[in-house]
């Protein structure tokens, strides 16, 4: 045996004494009271040891001794870092605008026009450094974003998550379509989005202090509809070669899964499994149309899909059926699909797909005798949201984020129940769910105290 408490002393970094709140498996909520997370090099998570253990007080005396003991206070809770499946980095200044149009007429009108605007790096830059720090702020830790069709203002995307901390996962978007995609903003051809995305690839893998993977890049056709059939056959190839995550969106509305129906002759998923793109690494973003046999697929593959209930509010035409996909064992995480959603919160989208789920249990038509309106079955509860939002996002990512448990990631967030601005109150009677249900339905962004990535600090509320 090796001399254990030396050897864990020797790569420890620091250790965080702190009730802590995870949910290790889908519904199922664990508390932690005062319990001593040690963390490793590269912000691993070596140790979690419960306060009723002998080790965790000799533990902590040693860390606070060396100065590496971080102690949370009394009305502060640890939890894992959120988890955004699905973000837009270059729509970030549209967020709340224009969100009565269709999907197809948002995209022509506004977003094609705005995210063309990264041609300009500066102008990329101007946008991807507060989206970044406003994503951290929100408790985001991980982030799977889409960039633009433009390489150096991706690129530059990169450089600020790694520079300020953030997990990322991040693809310089493809799309080539002549019909469907306009002459400012397109791809002039396959092999060129297949050339750009190579060159992002090889990018992001060599950037310097990017040793450990906390960038990493992603295979991104938009859509199918704003894809060529030659585009997909080349970046599904380009996946397995690469051996890449892949994201895209997927049946996301009526037009959207219709079109794709029609093209294609099949569903979405289908046409994405036969050109390779649906692997144990592909995020779909929405999936609100997804049929029975659709579900097999994406469970066959291992895929994951970004729920995005606010987003879906909008743009969806449906709500999405979370509890359906769960029991089916699809990994589903949340995503805020900014800016089709109009929050930057993963804790927002949470609370949203609670909602969500309740309003497709019960019915919306109040004209409908009540058997007719409802899909029983269908709700999910506060743990559930949670675990969505945390490790159900490291799961759909193939990633070790989202639970408080060795080999790990040190990925989280303090909330703290007595900042005098926030909407939290905490009281000694409450148990570990009703502290979740608080947390969940009601923290804001300045209830986030502190944030870590990969055992760093990256953001620090004010006080
Ligand atoms: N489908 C293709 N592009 C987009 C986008 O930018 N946002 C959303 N919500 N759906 C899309
Ligand atoms: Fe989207």
């Amino acid at each position: 045996m090796p001399p254990r408490g030396r050897w864990r002393c020797a790569l420890a970094d620091r250790a965080f004494l702190a009730t802590a709140l995870h949910a290790p498996q889908c519904g199922r909520l664990e508390a932690l009271p005062d319990a001593l997370i040690v963390v490793g090099e590269g912000g691993v998570i070596e140790a979690v040891h419960r306060r009723e253990s002998p080790l965790a007080a000799r533990e902590a005396q040693r860390f606070a001794e060396m100065n590496s003991l971080v102690r949370l206070r009394p009305h502060q809770v640890l939890l894992p870092g959120m988890v955004d499946l699905h973000v837009h980095a270059p729509q970030w200044p549209q967020l709340g605008k224009a969100l009565d149009l269709p999907l197809e007429e948002w995209l022509q009108q506004y977003t094609f026009p705005l995210e063309a605007r990264c041609a300009d790096v500066a102008y990329a830059q101007s946008i991807y450094e507060p989206l970044v720090d406003g994503l951290l702020a929100n408790g985001t830790t991980t982030a799977l974003y889409f960039g633009t069709i433009h390489l150096p203002a991706t690129q530059r995307l990169a450089d600020i998550c790694l520079r300020r901390g953030q997990r990322a996962l991040i693809g310089r978007v493809a799309m080539d379509d002549i019909d469907q995609c306009p002459s400012y903003y397109r791809d002039p051809s396959a092999a060129h989005a297949e050339a750009q995305t190579r060159a992002f690839i090889e990018y992001v893998r060599s950037l310097s202090g990017n040793g450990a993977g906390l960038v990493l890049p992603v295979v991104t056709p938009r859509f199918i509809p704003s894809c060529s059939d030659e585009l997909l056959r080349r970046l599904g190839a380009l996946a397995a070669e690469a051996d890449c995550h892949v994201q895209t969106h997927c049946s996301e509305s009526d037009w959207e899964h219709g079109y794709v129906q029609r093209r294609c002759g099949v569903s979405d998923t289908a046409a994405l499994e036969g050109y390779g793109l649906l692997t144990r690494r592909t995020v779909l973003a929405h999936g609100n149309f997804v049929a029975d046999d659709d579900v097999g697929r994406i469970v066959a593959a291992g895929a994951g899909i970004a729920h995005c209930p606010l987003s879906n509010v909008y743009f969806s035409d449906a709500v999405f059926p979370l509890r359906r996909m769960l029991d089916r064992g699809v990994h589903v995480g949340l995503g805020t699909d900014i800016a089709g959603g109009a929050s930057p919160s993963i804790l927002d989208n949470a609370r949203h797909a609670v909602i969500a789920s309740r309003l497709l249990e019960s019915g919306v038509d109040p004209d409908l005798p009540r058997q007719a309106r409802r899909r029983a079955g269908s709700r999910i509860d506060a743990p559930v949201a949670f675990w969505l939002a945390t490790a159900g996002g490291g799961v759909a990512l193939d990633l070790p984020v989202g639970v408080f448990a060795a080999g790990y990631q040190f990925d989280a967030i303090v909330i703290d129940g007595a900042v005098p601005n926030g909407n939290l109150r905490f009281d000694p009677r409450d148990t570990a769910e009703e502290m979740l249900q608080k947390i969940l339905y009601g923290a804001c962004r300045t209830n986030i105290r502190e944030v870590w990535v990969s055992g760093r600090m990256v953001h620090a509320g004010v006080t």
